[in-house]
């Protein structure tokens, strides 16, 4: 099997073949996700919700998101690894992302970043892809943000939200960036950005007329239960599955059917 880079994937939209990317945050779910066949792992900054446990992504620091990094990318033979660079580590200052850039590749041995938003850090994405770091943009709702929207529903309904996003898009598109994801903003805006940039547009809840699709890989296979929105896609009941078994752990312990004299030395 040939090692994925950012060359291609966009011989992959070139070619209209879709690119499949999930999120992942150790070295198991790796192991598993590059065994399948996943095109991108995103070591994404949803690790603060689905590893930590808190509210938003706000919390998690640079160093946290390159221990993630480190463990999945010792897993990793095949799929091309992109690391989120936490809030608070480029915004504002292009010097900081630069750090933070070097920092995730030298230390993680990931294969490039990203960072949300468009013109408001054009500077700091310049100045991490003048140092050959590849750059994945993210538009749309930036969960980064999330205390300037307010809430977590669907972006750019409004024209000059929807012009905005058009105009960032192309802007990372000329700065360098090989990628863009765009989350929840409507299919046909999606569609409209897929077809203005020639670089892969990779959407989370953004339609299917895109040049691929990500979910986070705790969503997809049902560990996490209370998160439910319309384009999460559930591919196994993985809750169900581990609290049966841990159930039954419990029982045959409780019962002492566990360990046998075969499970004994
Ligand atoms: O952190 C994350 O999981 C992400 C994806 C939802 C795109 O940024
Ligand atoms: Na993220």
């Amino acid at each position: 099997l040939k090692k994925i880079t950012t060359h291609q994937l966009q011989e992959m939209k070139n070619r209209g073949e879709k690119i499949a990317m999930l999120t992942a945050y150790d070295y198991s779910m790796a192991k598993i996700l590059d065994g399948s066949g996943i095109d991108v792992i995103l070591v994404g900054d949803s690790a603060s919700n689905v590893m930590a446990g808190n509210d938003t992504t706000l919390p998690i620091t640079l160093d946290q998101m390159i221990y993630h990094a480190t463990s999945v990318v010792r897993a990793v033979v095949r799929a091309l690894v992109i690391v989120d660079i936490p809030f608070g580590s480029y915004q504002g200052n292009s010097t900081e992302a630069l750090r933070s850039a070097i920092r995730i590749m030298k230390e993680s041995g990931g294969h490039g970043v990203k960072m949300e938003g468009g013109s408001e850090i054009k500077e700091s994405i310049v100045r991490v892809l003048s140092a050959g770091v590849p750059v994945m943009g993210h538009l749309g709702l930036t969960p980064q943000s999330i205390f300037k929207f307010g809430t977590y529903t669907v972006r750019a309904r409004e024209e000059a939200e929807a012009q905005k996003l058009i105009e960032d898009a192309k802007l990372l598109e000329e700065t360098g960036c090989f990628a863009i994801v765009l989350e929840k903003i409507p299919a046909k805006l999606a569609k409209k950005v897929a077809e203005a940039v020639s670089i892969p547009i990779i959407g989370i809840g953004a339609g299917p007329d895109v040049d691929g699709q990500v979910l986070v890989v705790h969503d997809m296979l049902g560990i996490t239960k209370e998160f439910q929105p319309r384009f999460l896609r559930r591919y196994a009941d993985l809750d169900s599955v581990m609290t049966s078994a841990v159930e039954n752990y419990i029982d045959d312990v409780k019962k002492n059917d566990f360990p046998t004299q075969e499970e004994s030395y």
